[in-house]
């Protein structure tokens, strides 16, 4: 099966910023694990690369003192995060990861937080990321491997989403030869206990957005048939929902 692929200018920009918004407390947390890894010196050049709707433009550049650079394909995701992400210090700009309309050597943390698993040429991708990076510098990836996932409390519902998934992530390892090949090698692995929802029916409301891309592909039958066997568990008081999950974080440099 050839890589599936979502527009987040059809249906995510609408949802996106709603149905994956983050506590205070677990962007703190990022921020924290972030600033582990990257350079000790203020302040820090950071493109948040696949940036979105800006969920973490504007906390990276109230850490690392910036200019942050957010580099969005999608029109509709960069016009969400300008009316809502904008802050001193945060540019949000078009480009992609294998075209990145910034100069040689200018970035001090390239931050991709669930986006590499969309770019279409991954070797590209990262020829372009080593291109900006500083030579101390470090990629924060936070990724989705194919042969790292563990199934979603929702996959039993939406059959579907775990396949478009498997074949939507790369594998680790082909994410760290497309690296390599640039020059760019893994550092560190950290796998952060995530906070995704306060509450079961926060991740309910949630799902019911819509806001993980993969809805994108499936079939309006299938959805409309997990939502109601969903409806029918909740009801029934047996439905399991897991507010928490494991985050994989890939880290690179020289
Ligand atoms: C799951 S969202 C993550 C957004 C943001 N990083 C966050 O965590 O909220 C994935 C984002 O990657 C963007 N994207 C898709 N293809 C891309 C590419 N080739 N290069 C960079 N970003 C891309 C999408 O448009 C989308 O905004």
């Amino acid at each position: 099966m050839s890589r599936p692929s979502v527009d987040y200018d059809n249906n995510q920009h609408a949802v996106y910023a709603k149905a994956r918004s983050i506590s205070g407390e677990m962007l703190s947390r990022w921020m924290s694990v972030f600033a582990e890894q990257l350079p000790a010196r203020r302040p820090l050049t950071i493109l948040d690369l696949g940036s979105g709707t800006g969920r973490f433009s504007p906390a990276l550049a109230a850490t690392f003192g910036g200019p942050v650079h957010g580099v969005e394909p999608s029109d509709r995701m960069r016009a969400v995060a300008e009316a809502a992400s904008a802050a001193p210090n945060v540019r949000y700009v078009a480009g992609e990861a294998a075209r990145i309309p910034l100069p040689d050597a200018s970035v001090d943390g390239v931050l991709m937080f669930l986006s590499f698993h969309h770019v279409p040429d991954k070797r590209v991708a990262a020829r372009e990321i080593a291109r900006v990076l500083k030579a101390d510098g470090r990629v924060l990836m936070r990724g989705q491997f194919s042969d790292r996932r563990t199934p979603a409390w929702y996959s039993r519902y939406f059959p579907s989403l775990a396949t478009i998934e498997q074949t939507l992530f790369p594998t680790l390892g082909e994410t760290l030869e497309a690296f390599e090949a640039a020059g760019l090698r893994q550092l560190t692995f950290l796998e952060i206990e995530e906070v995704y929802h306060q509450t079961e029916a926060e991740a309910v409301e949630k799902l019911r957005m819509r806001g993980i891309s993969a809805f994108d592909l499936i079939a309006e039958d299938e959805a409309t048939a997990g939502f109601a066997a969903l409806d029918a568990d909740l009801a029934a008081g047996r439905a399991t929902i897991r507010l928490t999950g494991r985050s994989d974080l890939l880290v690179l440099g020289r």
